[in-house]
């Protein structure tokens, strides 16, 4: 893998949150975005950073898109066959905080005290934790030793 792309990737996979506070409309405004300045490898991953099962339904969040985006979507993730880039961030985004990197758990448990418990969470997490270990047995080690105090930033806040 190119560690450069991987990590613009892992800087522009929001960028369609530049466009206000949404819910899946953010990945749509991302990908319409790096299509008009024709970075297509990046607009892919503002759409499937969010999939790691490759079904629009589990989302954890506000489905404000369009019928027509939502056909757009099913499609182009069913037809996608994921690379290393896009489990990469998925896994990256499902492993940071706003400020730091954590234990997946932490992140997962942030994102269901924000959004509930959809019927489709527990299948999530499993594969989210799939994207983890493939990424484990890639480097040979547990990733989160490769990030800086992942297990400080995972501590439990007692007072
Ligand atoms: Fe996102």
């Amino acid at each position: 893998m190119d560690c450069d792309k991987a990590y613009v990737m892992g800087l522009m996979h929001d960028i369609g949150r530049r466009a206000g506070i949404k819910g899946i409309l953010h990945i749509f405004d991302g990908y319409d975005y790096m299509m008009s300045i024709k970075q297509e490898e990046i607009a892919r991953i503002c759409l499937t950073h969010s999939f790691p099962i490759k079904d629009i339904n589990p989302f954890f969040g506000k489905y404000d898109c369009s019928s027509e985006q939502k056909e757009f979507l099913a499609a182009f993730l069913k037809n996608s066959e994921y690379d290393n880039y896009d489990i990469l961030i998925q896994l990256c985004d499902a492993i940071s905080l706003p400020n730091e990197a954590c234990i997946m758990e932490k992140r997962l448990v942030d994102v269901a005290l924000r959004h509930g418990l959809p019927d489709f969470t527990i299948d999530k997490w499993k594969a989210f934790m799939n994207t983890k270990k493939h990424f484990d047995e890639l480097c040979g080690c547990n990733i989160y030793t490769l990030l800086p105090n992942v297990l400080e930033n995972s501590s439990v806040n007692l007072v």
